[in-house]
């Protein structure tokens, strides 16, 4: 279900591909979306809003109002309401008028109100589409960032051979499932752990590690465009979260990270545990630094482990995601750690792969779960790295809504 939860408006308009346009619906209401669909006047005589009103499960608009009762259709609040506006088939004379800015139709004043992405697919004859005046619009459309589904080529309603054959209602789908984040995290809470912690040695000095922090910031911002509330627990790191919901709380030791998730997870869904936090802590922080560089010794204490608190805390329900970076035998080590620490999953990534680890824009991927599938992922850069673990995540989040 790729477009779970989404809102999409539907326009039809008068082009005899509008026939395409009830399995387009279908097909949509299938992917989970919800469906109002806008007709134009001269759409309904090519198909019927009866139709369209039983696939999409909720009345046809083609009028700003209606006489009888004086109820108003509402392009603001419909604009407002859509997560895509998207225009199939699109007639020359549709395309025309939104590259106009014309509102003569509800569906047009919708186009103006719309504060989401806005899809269309063009259907019309060969001459049509190819003249300069839909060439210009068309172009005028894209300025607009509006995303135009090519046409594809063959045998036309006229009869002639040509490209202005409306896409076909799957690849629609597609297109449109890859371009609108899905909303799969809504209602959902995450705790996410991000960068390294620092463990004070005295005032200026401290133990620590390379994590640059940038895989955990960007599973932060990809469950939060992906409708979580995200609280977000950062070592020090020289990063910001990009979207504005994500909740940061700064912390420095692998104490204070211990502390602040402990106390969160009770009220979270998750926790992705992506933080390299220090496995050693001096036994003792000095308050002055230390000026002794003679028979230097530093005893250290093993710090709290995190993930593993949190795997045992888990109540049924909740999913708790670790993070594991290899040099020898991955999979044994990183199978190890999902077993003791009681995880769901583990992401792991090798230091022998080149691109992957700390520092780096990318990363290469293996995830092992409690169940003994095994998923590997391709050399990615670390915000589609992030998609594949939320994509992960989510399927047990879908398993416990079930
Ligand atoms: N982790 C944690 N708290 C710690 C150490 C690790 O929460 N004190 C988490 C990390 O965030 C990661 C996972 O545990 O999700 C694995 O971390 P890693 O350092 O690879 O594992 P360790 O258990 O420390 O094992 P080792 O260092 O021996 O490889």
């Amino acid at each position: 279900m790729t477009l779970r939860g989404k809102h999409i408006i539907v326009g039809v308009t008068g082009s005899i591909a509008a026939y395409k346009a009830a399995m387009l619906v279908r097909l949509l209401v299938r992917e989970g979306a919800e469906i109002r669909v806008i007709m134009t006047p001269a759409a309904k005589e090519f198909i019927t809003p009866l139709s369209m009103a039983t696939l999409s499960k909720y009345p046809v608009l083609v009028e700003f109002s209606n006489p009888e009762n004086g109820s108003w259709n509402s392009h603001v609040s419909l604009g407002v309401w859509a997560d895509a506006l998207l225009i199939a088939p699109a007639t020359a004379n549709t395309i025309a008028g939104m590259a106009a800015g014309t509102a003569g139709n509800l569906l047009l004043a919708t186009c103006l109100s719309a504060r989401c992405p806005v899809f269309v697919a063009p259907a019309m004859d060969v001459d049509m589409f190819r003249h300069p005046s839909t060439v210009r619009n068309l172009k005028t459309l894209r300025e607009q960032g509006i995303h135009v589904i090519e046409p594809s080529s063959g045998e036309l309603a006229s009869g002639l051979d040509g490209k202005g054959r409306m896409e076909e209602p799957e690849t629609i789908v597609r297109w449109l499932s890859g371009r609108l984040i899905p909303d799969d995290c809504r209602g959902k809470k995450a705790l996410v752990t991000a960068g390294p912690t620092h463990e004070p040695i005295d005032p200026v000095r401290f133990v620590s590690n390379y994590s640059s922090g940038k895989m955990g910031y960007a599973l932060a911002d990809e469950l939060a465009r992906r409708g979580a509330e995200v609280l977000l627990v950062s070592g020090p790191v020289e990063l910001t979260p990009q979207h504005p919901s994500v909740k940061r709380i700064n912390v420095r030791t692998a104490e204070e990270m211990y502390r602040a998730s402990v106390e969160l997870f009770p009220e979270c869904d998750a926790a992705v545990m992506a933080a390299a936090v220090a496995d050693f802590t001096p036994a003792t922080t000095l308050s002055r630094k230390i000026k002794d560089k003679q028979n230097m010794m530093l005893p250290l204490l093993p710090t709290k482990d995190i993930a593993a608190a949190l795997g045992k805390m888990k109540r049924a329900g909740q999913v708790v995601a670790g993070f594991a970076l290899e040099t020898d035998n991955e999979t044994e080590n990183a199978v190890k750690k999902l077993n003791d620490k009681h995880l769901d999953f583990i992401v792991v990534n090798s230091l022998n792969d080149p691109g992957a680890g700390f520092g780096y824009d990318t990363n290469k991927i293996t995830i092992h779960d409690a169940q003994g599938n095994t998923q590997h992922f391709d050399l990615k850069n670390k915000t589609d790295v992030a998609k594949d673990i939320i994509d992960k995540l989510v399927t047990y989040f879908h398993e416990k809504d079930k």
